[in-house]
């Protein structure tokens, strides 16, 4: 393992929870239907996509103009960024800060795979935007999670070939796309949105080098038992 990719929101910091309440927000006003259940379905994948799904979910795609659905986006970027406006390096869930520090001990290089354009703001305000040699920037991306470009880029980034990465996610779309990327995959939280994961953990408080390494052998060592070593 030569490096590891991070998700943002749900992993570094519980920023996915200000998504949920700015998408249900708009939801509301909108008069769709929206719950817990139907925003796991939104976790990891782009602004514009997760208008479309609400849209689509709410019988209501064809309602609104190009036009419109810019304006209903800008209002619910508004809405998130007054929520994260306050984040302090106190925000870094349980256990990331520790992670970060073991990763860099072991000589892990460090990358973002977030498809959030507010991202590299969020790290800055978490204090630690210079833990890592590479951030993904969402906007040149063609698709978004699951596909796997995303992290296929943040290896490329890193020089390193995505066979030696782990990557940590907390959305179903992102979990796809890491192992569509050939990547190492370790999933936090949600257990039926993480089914497809390598590593599985509940909370990041357990996420530490030791467990992604132990992991990262057996998978290996089940990986040669595939192939009939
Ligand atoms: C992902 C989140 O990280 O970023 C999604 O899981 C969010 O919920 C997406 O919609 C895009 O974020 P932003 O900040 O660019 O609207
Ligand atoms: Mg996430």
């Amino acid at each position: 393992m030569k490096a590891v990719i991070f998700d943002l929101d749900g992993v570094i910091t519980d920023t996915a929870e200000y998504h949920f309440l700015a998408w249900r927000r708009l939801a509301e006003q909108l008069n769709i239907p929206f719950d817990r259940d139907f925003n796991e379905s939104l976790k990891g994948i782009s602004r514009e996509e997760s208008l479309e799904k609400m849209l689509n979910h709410g019988g209501a795609a064809e309602k609104y103009t190009k036009a419109e659905k810019q304006n209903l986006m800008l209002q619910k970027n508004r809405h998130y960024q007054k929520l994260i406006q306050n984040l302090t390096p106190a925000n870094l869930l349980p256990g990331i800060s520790r992670l970060l520090c073991e990763l860099k001990s072991e000589k892990i290089k460090l990358a973002l795979a977030s498809s959030s354009r507010n991202a590299p703001a969020i790290l800055e305000r978490l204090g630690v935007i210079d833990d890592f040699q590479a951030i993904v920037d969402p906007a040149v991306l063609v698709k978004g999670k699951p596909d796997p470009e995303i992290f296929l880029t943040a290896a490329a980034l890193l020089s390193v070939s995505p066979a030696e990465c782990a990557a940590i996610e907390d959305a179903e779309a992102g979990i796809a796309a890491i192992k569509s990327a050939g990547m190492f995959a370790v999933g936090v939280g949600h257990e039926r949105s993480m089914h497809a994961a390598d590593l599985m953990v509940k909370d990041t408080r357990e996420l530490t080098f030791d467990l992604l390494n132990e992991g990262w052998h057996a998978a290996g060592v089940e990986a040669e038992i595939d192939r009939g070593k």
